[in-house]
């Protein structure tokens, strides 16, 4: 990845010349099916710029998403201070779906003074507060056709962890989206590039989304350096996913046999996996991730959720 980096040819991508960040849109264009792609910073990047998209030509949007969506609870509110739109949010089973019904219940029309109008529904594959659990291909060309053959909106998934999503199911990316007009994919976490996302969709809203990239400050010059990371991590992890996958299994199992509490009984789809002490525990909230660091080489990202749940998750490798 290294090396990659170090001989990537460059140019300026504000200008659209830099030839590493081109062929790696271009490459992702082609990997999930859609017109063409923008290399953003972060996910949280690509998400908004996805959302100032979609809403671009419609003021006083609505855009409809998850409770616990990440896009709801943790990019600062920035599809309502940034992009100005308000949402609705819709409770996700624990599978992550949305029901159609609910999805239903919450769209409005612009033909009533009291409302805003709903633009975009966005859905999370794989979602990370439900513990990484996938979306299948069935479930969002469901969600797809009602959004755009009876509620006339578009699809964005946050997709994150989209890759995950797709070894786990043995899919290929662009048959998994193809229910969705966008999505967003980060190369900088389980796929191990050190940052950048990918944002997919057609070619009009990329010329928008790219409009939105400069406005938020994410227009990057030589930005070949890490196009090139990303591109590597694309042609060379995403087999691993499968190992993390094996990892985080494993690591659930354990847990859940040693009695610590979990959600789906210790189910565990992908690479994010949640779990409590258990009541009787020796061991506190504070020593226990440094027990697992120096016992049994487990490196913990989060901390105690508010909800009294403790998180441990992968933004790299598990
Ligand atoms: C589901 C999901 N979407 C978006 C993001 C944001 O990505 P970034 O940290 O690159 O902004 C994250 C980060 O954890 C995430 O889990």
């Amino acid at each position: 990845m290294l090396r990659a980096a170090t001989e990537a040819p460059l140019g300026d991508d504000v200008m659209g010349e830099d030839p590493t960040v081109n062929a790696l849109e271009e490459f992702a264009a082609d990997l999930f099916g859609k017109e063409r792609a923008l290399f953003c910073p972060t996910g949280t990047m690509a998400n908004l710029a996805a959302i100032l998209s979609h809403c671009h030509y419609n003021k006083s949007s609505e855009i409809i998403i998850g409770a616990k969506s990440h896009i709801n609870l943790y990019e600062g509110g920035g599809y309502a201070n940034i992009a100005g739109v308000s949402s609705k949010q819709v409770v996700e089973d624990e599978n992550g779906y949305m029901q159609s019904g609910g999805i239903r219940d919450n769209y409005r029309l612009d033909d009533d003074d009291h409302y805003a109008k709903t633009t975009l529904l966005c859905l999370e594959n794989t979602h990370n507060m439900l513990g990484g659990v996938t979306l299948p291909a069935s479930y969002i060309d469901q969600v797809g056709n009602l959004a755009h053959e009876e509620l006339g909106i578009k699809v964005h998934i946050d997709g994150a962890r989209l890759m995950n999503s797709v070894v786990k199911q043995n899919i290929s990316p662009s048959d998994l989206i193809a229910g969705a007009d966008s999505a967003s994919i980060c190369l900088s976490k389980a796929l191990g590039a050190p940052m950048g996302s990918l944002l997919v969709g057609e070619t009009e809203f990329i010329r928008l989304a790219r409009r939105a990239r400069k406005r938020l400050g994410g227009g990057m010059r030589q930005a070949g350096v890490m196009a090139s990371m990303g591109m590597y991590a694309l042609t060379n992890h995403v087999e691993r996913l499968a190992e993390d996958h094996a990892r985080a299994e494993r690591i659930a199992a354990e847990l859940h046999n040693a009695g610590f509490p979990m959600p789906r009984n210790g189910k565990v789809d992908t690479n994010i996996l949640f779990f409590a002490l258990p009541e009787n525990s020796k061991v506190t909230k504070e020593e226990l991730p440094k027990l697992l660091l120096d016992k049994y080489n487990v490196l913990i990202a989060g901390g105690y959720s508010k909800g009294g749940g403790y998180l441990g998750w992968s933004h790299t490798w598990m």
